[in-house]
């Protein structure tokens, strides 16, 4: 049978994504065992810029024990005419287990995954996915929560171009959350309304029922500059303020997935609200990214 990888959500069932969030959560209370991995040998393979997400896996990959090697892209021998396909051969004929991958084209961790006798980690491909990222934030809605279905979780801003977004949706959906995507047209074209996900334009219509609304960042390096939108626009119909705040229930969160660009999505009144949970969500990054380490090497495990 062929390794597992994570390429997005849809690679686990119902019951896999629960474990995870369950299995991150029991390493929050209690520490994973640091022979988790233990002669497990991991490669982080980062072709895009990250702070949050190579760090942490980082972090997570060293707690559960295995051997860690970072391959910075410029030292690798892709730029000596490699293929992608036989970095995959040579780095399995070393024993390389798990290769953790950020690349800005769609698609890339699935044509790694095709030649790599191991499994894939998707960090991040292109505007497709970051399954780990939208597992980090459902645990986020889980320890809020205590659960994730029937919350009204709204994503803010430029959806087109989000991995992040599309991941949650995915993730969203499969626990039963109702998900309402808000943003201009340029960013948010109606083509991507999907069954069970509602397209909003109007954030102020929407803030009042929220459980939980999610920041997106523009991803302007993957936006041709012609069809940017206008940042004073974008501000004053979707960046989240002191105005917007009060609009919000009691019980409401703001996330964001980081970075953030401060004075276009949010106000910096946002990290003064008491329902700010950038940090959390940053911390819950390490026990998701173990939690997927132990499933793909060790599967479904009741070992701590
Ligand atoms: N860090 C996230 C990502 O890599 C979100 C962002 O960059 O806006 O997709
Ligand atoms: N949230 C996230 O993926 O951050 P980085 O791009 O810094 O890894």
């Amino acid at each position: 049978m062929p390794a597992r990888n994570l390429l997005d959500l849809d690679d686990l069932s119902g019951s896999e994504l629960t474990y995870l969030l369950d299995r991150a959560r029991t390493f929050h209370t209690t520490p994973p065992r640091r022979d988790l991995l233990r002669d497990v040998c991991v490669v982080n393979l980062f072709f895009e810029a990250s702070t949050r997400t190579f760090v942490s896996f980082a972090i997570a990959e060293q707690r559960v024990g295995a051997d860690i090697v970072a391959l910075p892209p410029g030292s690798s021998s892709l730029g000596k005419g490699e293929t992608i396909a036989d970095t995959a051969i040579t780095l399995a004929a070393m024993g390389v287990q798990i290769i953790v991958t950020r690349h800005p084209e769609s698609g890339f961790p699935y044509r790694l995954a095709e030649s790599f006798d191991g499994h894939v980690i998707n960090a991040g491909d292109g505007r497709h996915a970051h399954p780990t990222q939208a597992l980090l934030d459902m645990l986020t809605l889980q320890a809020e929560f205590g659960r994730v279905e029937g919350l009204h979780v709204v994503l803010v801003g430029d959806i087109l171009h989000s991995r992040v977004a599309r991941s949650n949706v995915l993730g969203l959906r499969a626990l039963g959350a109702q998900v309402t995507l808000v943003g201009p047209p340029t960013l948010l074209p109606e083509a991507m309304a999907l069954e069970g996900v509602r397209i909003e334009r109007d954030l102020d219509a929407v803030l009042p029922t929220a459980d939980a609304v999610m920041l997106l960042r523009i991803q302007q390096e993957r936006i041709a500059s012609a069809v940017l939108p206008s940042l004073d626009d974008y501000a004053r119909n979707y960046r989240l303020d002191a105005r917007r705040l009060t609009a919000l229930a009691p019980q409401a969160i703001v996330m964001h997935p980081g970075p953030y660009n401060r004075g276009v999505e949010l106000t910096e009144d946002v990290f003064a609200f008491r329902g700010w949970r950038y940090a959390q969500q940053v911390s819950h990054g390490v026990y998701i990214r173990m939690a997927v380490l132990d499933f793909l090497i060790n599967g479904v495990s009741v070992r701590a």
